[in-house]
């Protein structure tokens, strides 16, 4: 009973102070608790403001500045086209344009410079488990994962071009992603090096140059 009455008193004042003025405004400026938040003396960007001369409150960036993504150049009909990043275009996201369905091809020019790229961007970000053969036989196998895939199982040969890119860019089943380390470029770039790899164990004796055939040992 000795707390009763103050326990109520603060119940009231609470039950007020919450419900009970609920709905009503007032013309006064609100309390600020930390009125350095809500003001800041700076200058928010792309914002008109009288600092400068100019007006702008942002700055011109200083000459000689490098754009933090660069749009592809595209083969397309009749040349090249300009591709930014944000575009649904199947370099992009390996799919044809407003489709679910993957592309089959590289949309890039397949070039000796972009396999070779390949090599080396999937020798960081895939042979820790992939393996440098591409068998699955990566590090990170005696470190208990067991079930990297073999990129020459003939499921990922038949596979086509867009859904490689969308496993890299999404990451598939255990896999994680790896859209964040390896730019769109690059993930072209692995996936033509991964289809040399590829290419290294079905090829036959016509895949070699007929007056190289001779040096073949059986
Ligand atoms: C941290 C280990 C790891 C790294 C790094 C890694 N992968 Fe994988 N990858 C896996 C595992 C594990 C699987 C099997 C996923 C499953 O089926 O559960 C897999 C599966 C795959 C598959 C088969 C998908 C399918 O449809 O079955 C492809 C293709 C592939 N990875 C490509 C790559 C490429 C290209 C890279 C480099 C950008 C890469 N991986 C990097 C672990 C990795």
């Amino acid at each position: 009973m000795r707390y009763f009455l103050s326990i109520f008193i603060m119940l009231l004042v609470f039950v007020i102070g919450v419900a009970g003025f609920r709905g009503s405004t007032t013309r006064r400026p609100p309390i600020e608790l930390f009125p350095d938040m809500d003001r800041q003396p700076k200058l928010r960007p792309q914002a008109e403001d009288g600092f400068f001369g100019d007006g702008r409150g942002s700055r011109l960036p200083v000459a000689g500045t490098i754009a933090r993504s660069t749009p592809l150049r595209v083969p397309a009909a009749g040349g090249q086209s300009t591709v930014y990043s944000y575009q649904d275009v199947p370099v992009n996201t390996g799919r044809a344009t407003g489709m679910t369905n993957f592309i089959e091809n590289i949309p890039l020019q397949v070039t000796g410079e972009l396999v070779m790229r390949g090599m080396d961007r999937y020798q960081i970000n895939c042979l820790p488990c992939h393996g440098s053969l591409g068998d699955g036989n990566g590090v990170t196998r005696k470190f208990g994962m067991a079930v990297v895939a073999n990129l020459h199982d003939p499921r990922l040969i038949k596979m086509g071009d867009g859904e490689l890119f969308h496993v890299i860019t999404s990451g598939r089943n255990l896999m994680s992603n790896y859209a964040a380390q390896v730019s769109i470029k690059d993930r072209w770039a692995i996936i033509a090096y991964v289809r040399a790899l590829q290419r290294s164990r079905v090829a036959s004796v016509n895949d070699v140059p007929e007056q190289l055939r001779s040096t073949l040992k059986n």
